[in-house]
């Protein structure tokens, strides 16, 4: 996936940062005060109400010239306040919270803008008093986390020229008809904002409005179209994922319509066929056509195309997972072409220079995940050298790396991942890096070699994972966002890391599955950033450096299969936000910390399986309440288990699943509102065997396992509360006493070993009722009694009641008489031993089978413009 957009909105933004500076410096400098001192008063009671560590910091009361406030735009005649510009700053994760401030209202007479975009105001409504600032013409609400429905004041706000309410909650509640008076609106946007029901015709109205967008309301209806007609002035257009069209019909009846539409958006709409053409072409002025997401196939868009004469305008096409079958011959004839999407298709066969040949305005390319072969000489000198972004990913190019690269010197953005490619990477891949390279992934190819330090150029993604490379962690530049090395040869220290001059953006580091070794350095505390830590399966030593802890924002720490030892520092306590711990098979020791109660309120995950810890499990473990998945399984903790379990909310409640398991993203897009979940994974051991998992579903997974350490008594009681619990593993313990008849009801259970301890007394019936059991093993206890006659116990393979000397009754020997366990209607029937051994073949759909192996951690981190600050907040 290529994001240009990303470039173009940041460098927008630093144009504008530029311009705001010189621009306070030209009023500092003449010297003149423009603000009004009662409005300068009403502004810092407006301020009073917010939360805010530094959007508004120079909004202070000593700070006489209001016009410098930072969002604060005054008239250059009258001083009066104008507009207030504060959204919320994706570059440096700020926003304002709290109260929006009635006091506003002192304003009214003559403030034009209002933008309180990209802040949080805590799924509120939007205040009503708003109605009443009948002036403004720019409203602009945006991913403020507005919620309920839009209050009807709103439509007092007639003179709106700008209404942007996206990204927002409004719960199901309909677009309102009052919208439809706001007679002088020319750009109205709607989208990503929960909307339902019928879309108001009234909105038919607004006949000036140049920009529409509706986009991503899944529950909208248009009970009839004709009112769109009206909109005669439409340049922009946006139903993406809101209509159900099936018929490219409408679609050229809309091109026909619309003289003016330059970019139209029906990503998502269903669309199946097109209609035979019938259209004057020479009337269209499109020049974005955005069609991702339907059903089409090559010859429909190669009709499309052949019908509309658009090859004059059309600049952006984006078909991007529909079913073309071959580049369609219509889109390489497009001279004036910029963006090309077309990845996510199932086209197949050879892409050759020629088909290329004609694309010279071409600016953007991905043809990633088809099936296509790429034909190209090394020497071939592309008609398209100002290409800023290309994406190959999944094509295949032959085993060399494609030469003809290296003349596309103005690359933003290059993605050769899984591409057959094997091989050294060419040292002017490293040293001619454009200065604009954003992006780069190299990954799941074959390369092997070295990578140079490459820290003075200004890559932000780098994602080398799963080839041979070798040799040293290269020096990253401190623009790095992602910096993906796992699945490797890299070998040596990391302490290289430290060198880089700062790590403002660092959100990703993945440096698993490697062969790095010795001690981890102690320079994180910079790295504020920083979300995502992945350092499993190496061969790293020594203490965890106390530093680790100053990594407030850290939602997934990894760092399994490693030789780490010594305690824990207490410092990592601060991590609040960690959503995952795994510091599995490490040799860590000392006692299970009780502050790890610290992380109440986000742990989802937590392994520290396979360690030397000892003493007893600490109460505060019982303050985890989010906690799905709990292995403190192979070390040496003694005492009883707590019997405040049942305060796991999580694995108390049956039918409840977590949204994300921890919320990290990256969202690359060609065109805005394309998501792209990272791929996480997590070790778990399911079913007796220790394995990978993606973590997207392991949000399904309830998982207990304290087996093979020292622990006495009791099972306690509270375990039966557990009715979402999957899997339960107390094995290999010293635990007493009997397995209580309400075990029964921890329905979900589809794993249950409580094998090698002493527990006694009889199997109860209820066990027999836990229709999901698929793997149980209760052999080497002091059991004793009949095994209770249900279709699911016979069905176990004698060994999981093995080493129980008292225990009789099917699949064991039968019992002599009455034994001293719960008896039950048993038949004493055949004693034939040839019956299904494992609990696999009932027919119970278990976990995985039912929600596929890859479980992703829901990861969802910003991206720049569009969705950043969505991210920010989380
Ligand atoms: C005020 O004047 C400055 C400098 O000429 C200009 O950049 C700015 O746009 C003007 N502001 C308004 C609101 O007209
Ligand atoms: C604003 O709208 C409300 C509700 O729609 C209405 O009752 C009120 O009179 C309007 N106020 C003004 C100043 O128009
Ligand atoms: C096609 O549209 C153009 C421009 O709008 C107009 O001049 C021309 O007459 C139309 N031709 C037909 C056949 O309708
Ligand atoms: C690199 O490409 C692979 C496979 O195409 C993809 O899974 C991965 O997410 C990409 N990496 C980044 C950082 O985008
Ligand atoms: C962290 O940043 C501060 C301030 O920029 C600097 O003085 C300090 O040396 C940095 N620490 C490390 C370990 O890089
Ligand atoms: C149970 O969880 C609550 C928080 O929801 C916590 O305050 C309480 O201390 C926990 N109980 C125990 C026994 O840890
Ligand atoms: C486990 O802990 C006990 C003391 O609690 C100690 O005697 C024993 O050596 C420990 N075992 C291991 C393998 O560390
Ligand atoms: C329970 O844990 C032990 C290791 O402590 C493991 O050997 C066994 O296979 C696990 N049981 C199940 C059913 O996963």
């Amino acid at each position: 996936m290529i994001d240009h957009k990303g470039l173009i909105i940041s460098i927008n933004f630093l144009v504008l940062v530029l311009l705001c500076m010189e621009y306070d410096f030209f009023v500092y400098v003449s010297g003149e005060v423009r603000c009004i001192e009662r409005e300068r008063q009403v502004l810092l009671r407006f301020k009073k109400g917010l939360i805010d560590d530094y959007i508004l910091s120079s909004w202070r009361s000593d700070n006489i010239e209001c016009c410098n406030w930072r969002g604060v735009v005054c008239s250059n005649t009258t001083g009066h306040v104008i507009g207030l510009q504060l959204p919320g700053d994706d570059i440096s994760g700020y926003y304002l919270e709290g109260e929006i401030s009635s006091v506003l209202i002192e304003l009214h007479d003559h403030l034009n803008i209002l933008d309180l975009s990209g802040n949080d105001f805590g799924s509120t409504r939007i205040p009503e008093f708003i109605g009443s600032m009948t002036n403004l013409q720019h409203l602009n609400l945006r991913d403020s986390n507005f919620a309920g429905n839009v209050p009807p004041q709103i439509g007092n706000l007639t003179n709106l020229q700008t209404l942007d309410l996206s990204y927002n909650n409004f719960g199901g509640n309909r677009i309102p008809e009052f919208i439809g008076s706001m007679k002088n609106l020319q750009h109205l946007n709607l989208g990503h904002s929960n909307f339902a029901g019928n879309v108001p015709f009234q909105l038919g109205n607004l006949t000036d409005l140049r920009t529409l967008d509706l986009s991503h309301n899944y529950d909208i209806r248009f009970e009839n179209l004709s009112w769109i007609s009206h909109l005669s002035f439409l340049s922009q257009l946006d139903l993406s994922y809101s209509i159900n069209l099936s018929n490219i019909d409408w679609v050229q009846q809309i091109l026909l319509k619309f003289h003016s539409l330059q970019e139209l958006h029906l990503q998502g709409c269903g669309i199946i066929n097109v209609v035979t053409p019938y259209l004057n072409s020479s009337s269209i002025s499109l020049s974005t056509l955005d069609l991702s997401e339907n059903e089409l196939n090559s010859s429909t868009i190669d009709r499309l195309f052949n019908s509309i004469n658009v090859t004059a305008n059309l600049r952006k096409l984006y078909l991007r997972g529909n079913k073309l079958e071959r580049l369609p011959s219509s889109t390489t004839r497009l001279p004036n072409l910029e963006d090309l999407d077309v990845s996510f298709n199932s086209m197949e066969g050879i892409i050759s220079e020629a088909d290329l040949s004609e694309l010279r305005n071409l600016k953007v390319l991905d043809l990633s995940f088809n099936s296509l072969i790429l034909n190209i000489s090394p020497v071939w000198s592309p008609p398209f050298p100002q290409m800023d972004a290309i994406s190959l990913a999944g094509c295949k190019m032959g085993s060399h790396f494609p030469e003809w690269l290296k003349t596309l010197n103005n690359l933003s953005w290059l993605d050769l991942s899984s591409a057959g490619l094997s091989g050294e990477v060419p040292d002017w891949l490293w040293t001619n890096l454009s200065p604009w390279m954003q992006y780069l992934n190299l990954s799941h190819n074959h390369f092997i070699g070295t990578i140079p330090d490459f820290s003075s150029k200004s890559t932000q993604f780098i994602d080398v994972s799963s080839n041979n490379f070798s040799g040293p962690v290269p020096l990253f530049p401190p623009s790095t966002r992602v910096f993906q090395l796992s699945q490797n040869a890299f070998s040596g220290s990391i302490s290289t890391i430290c060198a880089v001059h700062s790590y403002d953006f660092l959100m990703v580091i993945d440096l698993s599955d490697n062969r790095l070794a010795g001690e981890l350095p102690n320079c994180w505390e910079n790295m504020t950033q920083l979300e995502y830590l992945n350092l499993a399966n190496n061969n790293f030593s020594g203490e965890i450096p106390r530093s680790v802890g100053s990594l407030f924002y850290l939602e997934t720490l990894h760092i399994r299969n490693n030789s780490f030892s010594g305690e824990l520092p207490s410092d990592l306590r601060n991590c609040e936000n960690l959503g995952l711990i795994d510091i599995g098979d490490n040799m860590f020791t000392g006692n299970i910390p009780t502050w790890v109660g610290a992380f109440n309120l986000s742990i989802r995950y937590l392994s520290f399986g396979g360690n030397r810890f000892h003493g007893i499990i600490p109460l505060e473990i019982c303050s985890l309440t989010q906690i799905q998945i709990l292995d403190l399984s192979r070390n040496n903790i003694s005492g009883n288990v707590p019997s405040c379990f049942d305060n796991f909310t999580w694995l108390v409640e049956k039918n409840t699943t977590s949204v994300v398991f921890t919320a990290i993203g990256y969202v690359f897009t060609v065109v805005e509102n394309f998501f792209q979940e990272y791929v996480d994974y997590a070790s778990v051991s399911w079913k007796g065997q220790e394995s990978e998992y993606y973590t997207k579903n392991l949000r399904l997974l309830k998982l207990i396992d304290l087996s093979s350490n020292r622990l006495v008594g009791n099972i306690p009681e509270t375990f039966s509360s557990l009715k979402g619990l999957v899997s339960l593993n107390l094995s290999r313990n010293s635990l007493t006493g009997s397995i209580k008849t309400d075990i029964g009801q921890m329905e979900m259970l589809e794993v249950l070993d409580l094998s090698h301890n002493h527990l006694s007394g009889g199997i109860p019936i209820g066990l027999g009722q836990l229709h999901y059991l698929d793997v149980l093993d209760l052999a080497n206890n002091d059991l004793s009694g009949e095994i209770p006659s249900s279709t699911q116990l016979q069905s176990f393979n004698a060994s999981v009641f093995a080493g129980n000397s008292a225990l009789c009754g099917r699949p064991l020997a039968l019992c002599r008489g009455d034994g001293p366990g719960p008896s039950t209607g048993n038949q004493l029937g055949d004693t034939d031993d040839d019956e299904n051994d494992d609990g696999d073949g009932d027919g119970t759909l278990t976990f995985l089978e039912e929600f596929g192996i890859p479980i992703i951690l829901g990861f969802m981190f910003g991206f720049w413009g569009v969705v950043a600050s969505l991210l920010v907040k989380k």
